[in-house]
């Protein structure tokens, strides 16, 4: 398992699962750029978040990142709309794998109100451990930065 940093973030729907998942990364190595939010009762908005982990990747201070909201949806759509980010809703093994084989995905997204947190831990290690298939997927995800 590389050591590199891995971002997370989460809004106040999304804490418990990122505190839970921040424990595993440690576990497994990873230093862990901890993005906020810092309680589960005060309520926040999800795209500051989104910005955050975007910032962080896009400095460096990352490679890798995990965001968790209530589904998962609003905190990737809000992640999706930097350019260089390419998050993901998971739900399963399966899906955390393809979207590293295919899509190669830089970030991860869990609904704290969706997934049991036995699942998402086992989506979060496959996605660390998979790598990208690069060939025909490479042209698609290419095609992903095209704005406009
Ligand atoms: C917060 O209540 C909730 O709307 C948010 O966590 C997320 O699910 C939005 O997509």
């Amino acid at each position: 398992m590389p050591s590199e940093p891995v971002a997370i973030a989460s809004d106040h729907a999304g804490f418990e699962l990122k505190s839970t998942l921040s424990q595993d990364l440690r576990a497994l190595g990873f230093d862990v750029l901890d993005l906020g939010t810092h309680n589960g009762t005060e309520s926040v908005d999800y795209p500051d978040f989104a910005a955050a982990m975007a910032s962080a990747l896009a400095s460096g201070k990352a490679a890798r990142g995990v965001l968790v909201c209530g589904t998962g949806i609003g905190i990737s759509i809000a992640a999706n709309r930097h350019p260089h980010v390419r998050a993901a809703v998971v739900h399963d093994a399966l899906g955390a794998r393809l979207t590293r084989q295919h899509n190669d995905a830089n970030v991860i997204c869990f609904g704290g109100r969706m997934i049991g947190s036995e699942v998402a831990r086992d989506c979060l290690r496959i996605f660390l451990e998979t790598e990208f298939e690069g060939g025909r997927h490479l042209r698609r995800v290419q095609k992903l930065s095209v704005t406009g």
